[in-house]
C-alpha cells in the first residue's frame, strides 16, 4: 500500500464492492504491521482499558490514555488512516467533545470514533464543521455495558433493530464518515450496509457489512475467552506479522466472517 489511505478512498472501495479493513493497534510496532499488512484503517480503541490495562470495561479509560497511545501510533506514519476513541464521558455535550476530539487529532487521528446514536447527532455535526471526521459506533456500545447489564447482541427485536436503523441513517445525515455496528443480527448490519452511502464496518455483525474490524489481541489469540465473532488467525501463521496479514487477507477474499461467527 503506498499512498495513505483517505475517507474517500474508502468511500470508493464501498461503491467498488471492495471490503476494508480495521485493525487495533495501540504502539507503534503493532501500527507498522497492521499498516504493512494492508488494513485501510487502525483503531486506537477504547479497548487498550481491556487488553493493555487489564481493566474488565473500557469505562475506566481516560483522554490522557487515549491520547499517548494514538500519539505512539501516529509515529509509526502508517499509510492505515488512523481513527482514535473517544472514551467514556468525553463527548457528553458538542463542547466537551470538541475539545477532547482537538487533542486527538492533533496528536495524529484523523477521526474520533464516538459511541451512540440520535442523541449525538448535534455533536457528530459540530465536529464535521470543524473538520473532525466521525465514525460513530452503534450496537453494541461497551461504554454503555453498565446500562445493558453486560454484553448482550442488540437489534434481536423489531424495536431494537428498527432504532439502530434510524441512529444510522441519523448519524449520516449529521455527516459521520463510518457507522461501526458491534454485535448485530447478520441481516440487520447488511440492511443497513445496503441503506446507507457511506461504510459500515462489522464486528460481530456477519458478512455483509463494507469492512471488518477485529482487536488485535483477540485475532492473534490472546484473549482468555474470545468472543463467538473472534478467529485465532495465529493457528496457521508462524508469525504476528503472517497473522495480521491472514486476518486482511480473510476479509478480502470473503472468508471471514463465516456462519459460526455470525449472530441472528
Ligand atoms: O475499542 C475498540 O477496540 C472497539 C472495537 C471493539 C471496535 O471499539
Amino acid at each position: 500500500m503506498s499512498e495513505r489511505i483517505t475517507t474517500s478512498k474508502l468511500e470508493a472501495m464501498k461503491t467498488a464492492g471492495e471490503k476494508f479493513v480495521m485493525v487495533t493497534a495501540y504502539d507503534a510496532t503493532f501500527a507498522r504491521l497492521v499498516s504493512e499488512a494492508g488494513a485501510e484503517c487502525i483503531l486506537v480503541g477504547d479497548s487498550l482499558g481491556m487488553v493493555l490495562q487489564g481493566h474488565d470495561t473500557t469505562v475506566p479509560v481516560s483522554l490522557e490514555a487515549m491520547v499517548y497511545h494514538t500519539e505512539c501510533v501516529a509515529r509509526a506514519r502508517p499509510h492505515s488512516l488512523i481513527v482514535s476513541d473517544l472514551p467514556f464521558m468525553t463527548y457528553s455535550s458538542p463542547d466537551v467533545a470538541l475539545t477532547a476530539s482537538m487533542e486527538l487529532m492533533q496528536k495524529g487521528a484523523q477521526m474520533v470514533k464516538l459511541e451512540g446514536g440520535t442523541w449525538l447527532s448535534e455533536t457528530i455535526h459540530q465536529l464535521v464543521q470543524r473538520g473532525i471526521p466521525v465514525c460513530a459506533h452503534l450496537g453494541l456500545t461497551p461504554q454503555s455495558v453498565n446500562v445493558f447489564g453486560g454484553y448482550r447482541v442488540m437489534g434481536r427485536t423489531p424495536k431494537e433493530a428498527k432504532s439502530i436503523l434510524a441512529d444510522a441513517v441519523e448519524i449520516q445525515d449529521a455527516g459521520a464518515s463510518i457507522v461501526l455496528l458491534e454485535c448485530v443480527p447478520e441481516d440487520l448490519a447488511a440492511d443497513i450496509s445496503s441503506k446507507l452511502d457511506i461504510p459500515v464496518i462489522g464486528i460481530g455483525a456477519g458478512a455483509g457489512t463494507d469492512a471488518q474490524v477485529l482487536v488485535l489481541h483477540d485475532l492473534l489469540g490472546l484473549t482468555e475467552k474470545p468472543a463467538k465473532f473472534v478467529e485465532n488467525f495465529m493457528t496457521n501463521a508462524d508469525t504476528v506479522q503472517d497473522a495480521i496479514s491472514a486476518f486482511v487477507n480473510a476479509v478480502k477474499d470473503g472468508s471471514y466472517p463465516q456462519a459460526q461467527h455470525t449472530y441472528r
